[in-house]
Order: C-alpha cells, then structure tokens, then sequence
C-alpha cells in the first residue's frame, strides 16, 4: 500500500514503470482502451502457457475452479456475492446478454439518458425493435449541476409503460460520475428494473453492487482494473437470474452435470481461451497493492490538474463542477470549433482525415503531430477532449498535450 502524494511525479514515477506503452506513444486514452501493467501481462501469459502444455489438466481439472475463484474475487471486489456474477468477454457482452433476456413486449419502453455509449443504443434499439417496445431518450441538463435535477430530467421520461432504465455510472461521452445510487433508489420506488453500464466505474469508482439495489450491470475489466483485454462482468440480481440465458450453450460445466446455478451455464462455452477471466485477480493486486485510495486520488489529482490547463487555455467551462462527486480519472473540456476552411492557416492536404478510422479529424491530428492519443468527441454539436489519466500518466504529458493543442488550435483545427 502506498503513501505517495497524489501530485508527486516522480514519486509516481517508479509506480508507471509497470506499463511497457510503446514509446512513441504518450497514451492519454486509458477509459477508451486500458492496456495492462507487467504483473497482468505476465499472469495472462501462465494461464495461457498452462493451457497450451498441457491441456486436458488445464481445461479438465484446473479452469473451473480457478474460473470460479477468480469470479468471486472480482465480486468481493465490486462488493457483490459471487453467485450474482459471471464473467463475460466485456461490457458489450454483457449488455447484450442481459437484452436478449429481460422479457419486453409491444408498447414497453426502455429509457435511456442521451450520454449512452454508442453501442450500448444500438443494443436497446435493436432489442426494443424486436419487441415493438420503444426507447425514450433522458436528455440530461446541461451544465450538469444537481443529482436532483439530475435523476428528475431521468424519470421525466418515465410512463406507465417504462419497464426499465439504462444508464452509466460514468459516461463515456462526457466522464461524468451520475449519481447512480439515487437513480436506482427512483426506479425502485417505481417498479421500474435498472441496468447499470459500469465498465469506467469498476476501479474508477467505489462500487457495492449488491446494496445499489440495480438489476444488471456490465462491465469490462480492462478499462481502469487494467485487466486483460477481453475480461468482463455480467451482474444479475438474484431474481432475474431465472430469465438469463447464455448466448454460447455448452456443457456449462466439465464435467457435464446437472446444472444448479444460473452461472453455471456461463463458465464453460466451449473451447476458448480463459486467460483473461483468470488474470483478473492479479489485476485485483495490482491495484491493491498500490492502495485504492492512492490510485483515485492521483488520478483524480490529473485529471483536474489537466482539466485546469485546459480551461485556462480556452476559457470554456466544462459541463460539470470541479469536484470529485462528478468526475474521476478523465478530464472533459470543451474545445472551440474549428476555423471555417477559408480561414484556416492548414493546408487543405494537411487535413486529418486522410483514411483513418478515427473519426474526429483533431483527434487524427494530434496523434499524427503530436503523437498522443486522446479522444476528440463530438456531443451535441460541441467539441470536447477527454483527458485519462492512469498510474503511468504525468503532469509532463499533460502539459505536452495543452501546448501542442495551443498550437494546432491556433492553426484553425
Ligand atoms: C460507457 C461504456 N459502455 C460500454 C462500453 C463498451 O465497452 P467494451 O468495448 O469493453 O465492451 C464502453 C467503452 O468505451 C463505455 O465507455
């Protein structure tokens, strides 16, 4: 457990020694892609090398029940029981799982806010779609400034027909921390289920899933857990678990015997790779060891410290008060449009949407002169830069960035 200040570089400096980013890359995109420190990597490659030396020990006798104590790790981690959680592949995974399964039928809404990841819309648009249920959008208040007013502009879109709201705990467009707690206290009160989309809270955020009294709520390690890509968690609670189905069915246990738990279903789906599930708990450590506290305070101690900069740069305030309550580990701020094309002092070939699939031309910019990766996001005809900020980020990157985005703003990107 460590007791370095949360704005001591170089203190910090031993504890970014555990990630190998590629060095021609400053990465200020963790919440989008976490990648993992060298004690993950590591344990991911045992499991791996176990499975391939000698697989009838590893499949037969060692995955099920390294499966099932790496899943009650993460429970104990989340603050839920063990038998309420499975693991998934990720957050998409999950949320896919739990809309095949909740029972919609013709005229039912969902709602969801208008902070929704992309694809997480996607999934309810297609699941009410199917079911001629409707999906109602919450459009938040904008500066975000009261959990009130917050969970009424939520429950404004509430009818007779709601039969379930979907929200983030933290945004993805916006890094906002929602008060998620009031909201599932609202949508109990009136009989209406709740899914959470958590994958930014898990590690970010102090998460007790089972007293939040939610429905669901998916997630994916790999964000600030810095688990393996392709780890997850799917929660149910208890008295949905009879409508949750696999999407992969196999044997559900190995060897096949009667199937006593909803989870049972999900822990074999063939012949697959576990590695990331089973490294999960060594992210768990990682962290840990670190000391949680320390690990949200000198992220936090960045991200506000990037979110300063920038607002000094541009003067534009950003859609929530400076206070931990409503953001964590990524900064969010407004940028300026860009200058019209006659104006711009870049050349028309210099334009940065030569192909790639990043669809923000700034964002393309900055990594191809900058080298740094940061998201540029489009959210209600304004511009913004999320800022991450993990265990290996520093304030000269930070500063690095706010200068070179100086510059490129100046040119009219
Ligand atoms: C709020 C939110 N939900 C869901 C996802 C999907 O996560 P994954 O791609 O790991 O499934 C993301 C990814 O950025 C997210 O930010």
């Amino acid at each position: 457990m460590t007791s370095l200040g949360p704005d001591d570089d170089s203190a910090w400096a031993s504890v970014a020694e555990h990630w190998q980013i590629r060095p021609d890359t400053t990465y200020l995109n963790h919440g989008s892609f976490g990648p993992p420190p060298a004690a993950v990597r590591q344990a991911r490659r045992r499991w791996i090398e176990a499975f391939e030396r000698q697989p009838m020990d590893a499949f037969i006798r060692q995955l099920e029940p390294a499966w099932i104590a790496a899943r009650d790790r993460l429970a104990s981690f989340v603050g839920a029981s063990g038998s309420n959680l499975i693991f998934v592949e990720n957050a998409t995974v999950g949320m896919n799982i739990v809309a095949d399964s909740f029972p919609l039928s013709a005229g039912d809404e969902v709602i969801l806010t208008d902070h929704e990841y992309g694809a997480v819309q996607r999934i309810w648009g297609r699941a009410c779609g199917k079911a001629g249920a409707t999906v109602r959008t919450a459009v938040l208040p904008l500066p975000l400034r009261s959990a009130e007013e917050t969970v009424a502009a939520i429950f404004a879109e509430a009818t007779q027909r709601t039969r379930l709201v979907v929200v983030s705990h933290i945004t993805s467009p916006t890094a906002v921390i929602l008060p998620v707690q009031r909201i599932c206290d609202e949508a109990r009160r009136r009989g209406i289920a709740i899914a959470i989309d958590a994958p930014h809270a898990l590690a970010q955020a102090h998460l007790a899933i089972d007293s939040l009294g939610c429905d669901f709520a998916a997630a994916s390690c790999h964000k600030w857990l810095s688990a393996p890509f392709g780890s997850g968690f799917l929660y149910v609670a208890t008295r949905h678990q009879p409508l949750v189905r696999p999407p992969v069915l196999s044997w559900g246990r190995i060897p096949p015997t009667r199937i006593e738990s909803w989870s049972d279903e999900f822990v074999w789906a063939g012949t697959r790779d576990n590695s990331a599930y089973l490294a999960v708990p060594a992210a768990i450590e990682f962290l840990e060891g670190v000391g949680l506290d320390a690990f949200r305070a000198r992220t936090h101690w960045l991200a506000r410290y990037a979110r300063r900069k920038l607002v000094e740069m541009t003067g534009l305030e950003p859609i929530v008060p400076d206070d931990a309550a409503w953001y964590g580990s990524m900064a969010h701020v407004p940028l300026p449009p860009p200058a019209q094309d006659g104006t711009r002092s870049v050349p028309a070939t210099s334009r940065a949407d030569d192909g790639c699939p990043v669809s923000n031309p700034l964002q393309h910019t900055i990594w191809r002169e900058l080298a740094i990766e940061v998201p540029i996001i489009e959210f209600r005809g304004t511009r913004y830069i999320r800022v991450s900020c993990h265990l290996y980020n520093n304030t000269e990157q930070i500063d690095r960035l706010v200068s070179g985005l100086r510059e490129l703003l100046a040119k009219g990107h």
